[in-house]
């Protein structure tokens, strides 16, 4: 099926397949929504582009997500409806009861039809129900706190502050940025102020979550209003059990929306080839995609335009399930910025409410860390102190050409130095090997201790 949406030729140049990299003067056809070299298929998700390494099965995954939230909606519904029919109720608890009922009711039906008019129907899939693909509605709040709880004519003290920290590093930037990549815009708001701010030539607010995608979609590209019941599992005092948000576009999306585009994609597998971005901003992400900061700066650094800057904004709070050695400190993350020939050119800590419902008494707050990084000419080969060299560390580095001395020949330690021609880093070697290992073979830490052990022996015997 081809894209229905109206990108510029300037920026579907820059797309690439997700899967096999394949480019737009290659075989990859954005506007089919197919690569032609390793034939995956793409879609849409309303006119969202969806480019994911997984094709058109991902879709698939939506759909059984979307099945598994409307299920787990439907049964509470029946829980309270049970609840309801009880005789030992008074009328106070009744009330509570029928108000979350009626909140739950409005959820359930107002994301089945988002989806719906996104043409991504939910369909139950046995196969994927032993996976655990994950929980759509993770994020659900964002949308509240992005769009519900003000407006952007008078927008609340936490979505100001953010966009505040953001401008206050706009300053440091070498150039206005014109074109803008926002990577984990989630429901999209501070994507949308600083699109509004800084009205560059276009912004492309990616993210991997379709109900978040098809909220922003809906409310900046479509203009249709939405209704959400917005509630809270535990009473509080002088606080309304459930809220009905409805919840209106925003007010200048008719006259800035025209170059303000959404992208479902993973981080991890951009559909983007080339460094045309002059501004890259990462908003409460760096903590929560599941890998690597180091690799994470290789994305960025290999995406932005010589001049470009990083802006990150957030807290360090990652996730339990990453092993401690990438749960990186400030110290950390600026040595990795440094190693990637990025400098540090401002930044501030400030500590900032999270999620303040206008019907919410509890407060949470979070040291949030905002810097901008701008790449810079200089070649910082030189490796920080225990390290045996910089491109050990950050693996999007090239590896220099060298002289190995190969005490015990073995045909993957001999494939992987044979890759090493001066350009090519360990995300390269690991790309060109992964197929030719194992599958679920962690590739980029074996070529790691191969040519971490090579170095360390070639440095002993000198
Ligand atoms: C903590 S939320 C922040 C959202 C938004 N930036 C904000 O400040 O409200 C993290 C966002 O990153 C997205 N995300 C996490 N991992 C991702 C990945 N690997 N690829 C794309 N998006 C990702 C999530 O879907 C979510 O929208």
């Amino acid at each position: 099926m081809p894209s229905k949406i109206a990108i510029p030729a300037q920026l579907i140049n820059q797309f690439c397949c997700p899967k096999c990299f394949a480019t737009s003067e290659e075989s990859f056809v954005f506007e089919n929504l197919k690569c032609n070299r390793c034939e995956t298929d793409f879609f849409n998700l309303g006119n969202v582009p969806c480019f994911f390494p997984a094709g058109f099965h991902q879709k698939t995954i939506w759909q059984h997500q979307i099945a598994t939230l409307l299920g787990n909606a439907e049964q509470g519904l029946n829980n309270i409806r049970e609840s309801l029919a009880r005789y030992d109720l008074s009328e106070t608890t009744r009330k509570r009861l029928a108000d979350i009922y009626k909140a739950n009711l409005i959820n359930r039906d107002s994301i089945k039809l988002l989806f719906e008019k996104k043409s991504v129907i939910a369909e139950y899939n046995e196969q994927l129900s032993s996976m655990n693909p994950g929980d759509l509605g993770e994020y659900f709040d964002l949308i509240f706190r992005d769009w519900a709880w003000d407006s952007v004519s008078l927008p609340s003290e936490e979505n100001h502050n953010a966009f505040l920290r953001i401008k206050s590093l706009l300053d440091k930037l070498p150039q206005t940025p014109k074109n803008i990549l926002v990577l984990g815009a989630g429901a999209g708001r501070l994507s949308w102020d600083l699109h509004n701010h800084l009205k560059p030539e276009f912004t492309l607010a990616v993210d991997s979550n379709p109900l978040l995608l098809a909220a922003a979609d809906e409310l900046i590209k479509q203009q249709q209003a939405l209704q959400f019941g917005e509630f809270k599992l535990f009473p509080q005092a002088s606080f309304p059990t459930t809220l009905t948000q409805s919840i209106t576009p925003p007010d200048n999306a008719t006259s800035n929306a025209h170059n303000w585009f959404l992208l479902g994609a993973n981080v991890w597998n951009l559909p983007l080839s080339k460094s045309n971005f002059d501004l890259i901003l990462t908003p409460w992400l760096i903590d929560v995609n599941g890998g690597d900061v180091r690799d994470l700066i290789g994305i960025i650094y290999n995406l932005l335009t010589p001049k470009g800057s990083w802006l990150n904004t957030g807290p360090l709070l990652f996730t339990r399930h990453l092993p401690l050695q990438l749960k990186y400190s400030h110290e950390e993350i600026k040595e990795f910025i440094t190693l990637a020939n990025m400098e540090v050119a401002a930044e501030r800590i400030d500590q900032a409410q999270y999620l303040i419902s206008p019907m919410e008494a509890r407060l949470r707050e979070e040291q949030v860390w905002s810097f901008a990084a701008t790449r810079t000419k200089s070649n910082n080969s030189e490796p920080p102190p225990g390290v045996l060299a910089s491109w050990l560390i950050m693996h999007h580095l090239p590896i220099p050409i060298m002289d190995f001395r190969l005490t015990q020949p073995h045909p993957l330690v001999e494939a992987i130095v044979a890759l090493i021609d001066g350009e090519k880093s360990i995300n390269n070697i690991s790309n060109i090997l992964v197929n030719q290992l194992p599958p679920g073979t962690a590739v980029i830490d074996v070529i790691v201790s191969i040519l971490g052990q090579l170095l360390l022996e070639r440095e002993l015997s000198t």
